[in-house]
């Protein structure tokens, strides 16, 4: 039996977690995650999500986390190997997780004392997922994440809260689902666009007028409806630094559309018209863009075009929609 010892706090499993431990297995690998202690979530959640994410993945494991309840500066891999000894388990390895990965047989770990320094601010691929940087993980592990309200979740539930939660949701995995058909790169920051493109919507009009004064003064005639966008982009820099900058334009075209649009902007345009609980049925929609995403925009631009024609023309009057029809649909240009 091949006996692989894990080490990480697994904060959530990620990616290169996964593809790590795929790397090594074998029909005789028996993988045992010792999982480091975390202040950001259980180890309950955590192996839960390590379950969801090895479920049907045929990799046979178990949990090793006695000794990780607590934090610790240092890990003794020796006990680890003399703990697994006792019980019969001999010929460990160990696939360490932190700055890199690397695969250490249980001689070399006896051979520098068997110490593992443990660096709570060292770089750790989850880091990212927290601070929604990068979703680098399995759509069952940022379901998980979103469900029970995990690390970025409750940042964000502090502006965005009931129905409109649902509706932000439902645009992320809409937008997620697109990509992946499409098979656009990045998927996960189609999720990160959408869960946070109306995190402006809450503002009250003073916050929002004060917003608008301080970052955006060539844009203050602006119609009412547009201006959560902008709010939206000054509210997601502030609460996730590291978000990236194309989920940014994305939010700050979302409502208006924008000329010279990325891949992005325009899944992001169209998800949040067609998602499914906008109270309409909109599957037809989603397929369009589901089968080609340029062509499915160019619809759900057209649709919300004669919309915004039979309900209140002059939505489509500011600069941003104006530069939109111009560079797409230039018959709606009056
Ligand atoms: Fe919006
Ligand atoms: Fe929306």
């Amino acid at each position: 039996m091949n006996n692989i010892v894990l080490v990480s706090s697994f904060d959530p499993i990620n990616n290169e977690n996964i593809e790590d431990i795929n790397k090594c297995n074998s029909l005789d690998t028996m993988f045992y995650f010792y999982i480091l202690f975390s202040k950001y979530c259980s180890i309950k959640y955590r192996e839960e999500m390590i379950d969801l994410a090895l479920k049907n993945s045929g990799i046979k494991y178990q949990f090793f986390i006695s000794l990780s309840e607590m934090p610790v500066k240092s890990i003794d891999l020796s006990s680890i190997v003399s703990d697994l000894n006792k019980k019969g388990i001999n010929d460990v390895k160990f696939l360490i997780h932190d700055d890199k990965s690397y695969l250490v047989s249980q001689n070399k770990i006896l051979s520098t004392n068997g110490k593992l320094k443990v660096d709570e601010n060292g770089y750790d691929h989850s880091k990212g997922i927290r601070a929604l940087e990068n979703l680098y993980t399995s759509k069952v592990i940022i379901d998980f994440i979103v469900n029970n309200h995990l690390y970025f979740m409750p940042l964000i539930e502090n502006y965005i809260k009931g129905k409109r939660l649902v509706h932000c949701i439902s645009v992320a995995n809409t937008a997620y689902d697109i990509a992946i058909a499409n098979k656009l790169d990045r998927p996960d920051l189609y999720y990160i666009a959408g869960i946070l493109h109306d995190i402006g919507k809450q503002a009250s009009t003073d916050e929002s007028l004060d917003i608008m004064e301080k970052y955006y003064r060539n844009y203050i005639d602006m119609p009412e409806f547009s201006i959560h966008e902008f709010v939206g982009v000054i509210y997601a820099q502030k609460l996730f630094p590291s978000v990236n900058k194309e989920c940014i334009r994305a939010i700050l075209s979302h409502a208006t559309g924008d000329e010279n649009m990325s891949p992005l902007q325009k899944v992001i345009y169209s998800a949040d018209k067609i998602e499914p609980t906008r109270g309409y049925d909109s599957s037809a929609l989603i397929n369009v863009c589901k089968e080609d995403f340029n062509h499915g925009f160019l619809v759900v631009l057209d649709k919300n075009m004669e919309f915004i024609s039979q309900e209140n023309g002059s939505l489509s009057m500011n600069l941003f929609t104006r530069r939109c029809l111009k560079c797409y649909l230039n018959k709606w240009i009056k």
